[in-house]
């Protein structure tokens, strides 16, 4: 069934990103500052809430469920809405930092998780902890062993580059994936939040720029593959690997844009760049059980879904909500 969600640009939504907590394990730089306030449990929906949402999606012709965070899999019980999930029609799938993988892999693949995508920005050890704050790189690499060896049949890796601190390490991070057997995004930052310990500006690295340091030594041919979503893919010779760039300050995509998000409040978000959104929370909790009037706020949303996002370096951030608050 194609989906009943089409925006006043014509485009049509299939893909929900559904954030299942704001809280996580690690505390990367340039998505959350070091001593973050999470949401109290009352102000966050529960399990079968967000069942809820994913079923009124579904029902709406989406095809496409994402689970996000902060790290879902670090939300308490999340293997009983990820069970339930998979029985939906609908492609499921996670991003994940990849810590709780090894106990978890296989309960996912066996759930009808279908694809997965793993944060891993630095191979080494030091950096790592720097860069996550909190991460242990050894339990992210057991993590992707045990998602491999779980039979996930295409795994993303996804590296958020950043200039001085990371952008040395996209060729052995390239060499990772395919002796790894695994895709691999390179994503550059996107200013949501106010973060003081790390700046953006001077951090910000271009697509073009590492496509350039990567042409050097590999020879990368643009594919027209799509995964659902912003990344545009390339591909190595002699490799089933795809490299993918996901650019929104330098190439946007909105044009084609398919998605929208769902946070853990119950706050529908029509775009990961604006402000623009839906108390679907209250919907939820004031009516409970009448899945006809939350999918009829979820189709009328579709009338502020804005154009493009609006990303910039130069003020003050613009949008205050962090990306554990958004899901990505
Ligand atoms: P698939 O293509 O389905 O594999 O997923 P994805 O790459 O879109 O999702 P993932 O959760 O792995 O996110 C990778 C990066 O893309 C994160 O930095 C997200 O914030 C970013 N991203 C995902 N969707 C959008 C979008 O609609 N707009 C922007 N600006 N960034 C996005
Ligand atoms: N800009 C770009 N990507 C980000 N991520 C988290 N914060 C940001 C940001 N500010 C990435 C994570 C993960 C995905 C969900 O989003 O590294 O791969
Ligand atoms: Fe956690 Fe992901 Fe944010 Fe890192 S980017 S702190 S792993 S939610």
């Amino acid at each position: 069934m194609p989906s009943q969600l089409i925006d006043r640009f014509g485009r049509r939504v299939n893909y929900l990103r559904l954030s299942v907590t704001d809280r996580c394990d690690f505390r990367c730089v340039y998505c959350m500052t070091e001593k973050m306030q999470f949401l109290p449990h009352s102000e966050v929906l529960s399990l079968e809430e967000l069942y809820e949402v994913a079923a009124a999606f579904s029902q709406l012709g989406t095809n496409r469920i994402r689970l996000t965070g902060g790290e879902p899999l670090v939300r308490r019980n999340i293997m009983s809405l990820i069970e339930r999930l998979g029985r939906l029609p609908a492609e499921l799938s996670l991003t994940t930092n990849g810590s709780q993988l090894q106990k978890m892999a296989q309960d996912l693949a066996v759930s009808g998780v279908d694809r997965l995508n793993i944060s891993l920005d630095s191979l080494q050890h030091e950096r790592f902890k720097d860069l996550t704050r909190t991460g242990r790189l050894h339990q992210v690499l057991d993590g992707i062993e045990a998602a491999r060896s779980a039979g996930f049949k295409r795994i993303k890796l996804n590296t958020v580059v950043l200039k001085g601190r990371n952008d040395d390490e996209v060729l052995d991070l390239i060499e990772f994936a395919r002796r790894s057997e695994l895709d691999i995004s390179f994503i550059e930052e996107m200013p949501l939040g106010q973060i003081t310990e790390h700046g953006r500006a001077e951090s910000y690295c271009s697509s073009d720029e590492l496509r350039e340091l990567i042409g050097t030594h590999f020879d990368l041919h643009p594919s027209t593959e799509r995964t659902g979503g912003p990344s545009r893919y390339y591909r190595l010779p002699g490799s089933d690997i795809r490299i993918g760039f996901i650019s929104p300050h330098s190439h946007n995509f909105c044009g084609d844009c398919n998605r929208v998000r769902v946070t853990v409040e119950g706050q529908l978000l029509l775009c990961l760049g604006n402000e623009h959104s839906v108390d679907l929370r209250d919907v939820l909790r004031n009516h409970p059980g009448d899945r006809a009037r939350l999918q009829q706020t979820i189709i009328d949303s579709m009338a502020i879904k804005p154009e493009k996002h609006e990303f910039s370096f130069e003020d003050e951030p613009q949008i205050l909500r962090f990306m554990n608050m958004t899901g990505g």
